[in-house]
């Protein structure tokens, strides 16, 4: 998340509030990107319409971010996630690699969840800091994106436990 560059100004929490959903605002972007290309790559037909459902999610938490700077009067601008293009970057290694389809599979999931894991601390983070700014509006629609961010984990986790790691574990 950038956030030792040397032009930030942090002089305020609600400073530290907004740079905290632009780096969320550019993620998610990076995100809407890379989730149809790992739904392709899927060679299960649960693990691809997983991230088909989650990428129609992830052009809703964009549009979320967009409601919660126009709540607070700001321009919805992004700012490099440097993290989320180190785990896209990572995912796309999955997506070049050759290999056996189930552990490909097994691989994406991994890379998913790591994303997932990511976007759940920003998301609780973000929520927090806008109860504590009082602003219950936009904590309400950082919380929704949580829920969904957790919900599509959980799903991840259920995938691979119940049919990718054993069809995966199969090859060995
Ligand atoms: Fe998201």
């Amino acid at each position: 998340m950038g956030l030792f560059s040397s032009s930030m100004a942090l002089n305020s929490f609600d400073d530290l509030f907004v740079e905290q959903l632009q780096d969320l605002y550019d993620a998610e972007q990076r995100l809407v990107k890379a989730l149809p290309k790992m739904a392709d790559a899927s060679h299960s037909a649960s693990l691809k319409s997983a991230f088909q459902e989650h990428y129609r999610q992830t052009q809703g938490h964009v549009s979320r971010l967009e409601q919660v700077f126009k709540m607070l009067g700001k321009s919805a601008q992004s700012k490099t996630c440097e993290a989320m293009k180190g785990l896209v970057a990572e995912g796309e290694e999955v997506l070049s690699a050759k290999g056996d389809p189930d552990v490909k599979d097994a691989a994406l999931i991994a890379a998913a969840q790591r994303v997932e894991h990511y976007e759940i601390a920003g998301y609780g983070t973000a929520r927090t800091f806008a109860q504590r700014l009082g602003r219950q509006d936009a904590a309400r629609l950082l919380q929704q994106t949580l829920d969904e961010e957790g919900a599509t984990d959980k799903k991840l986790t259920a995938l691979a436990e119940q049919s990718v790691n054993p069809k995966a574990a199969a090859t060995t």
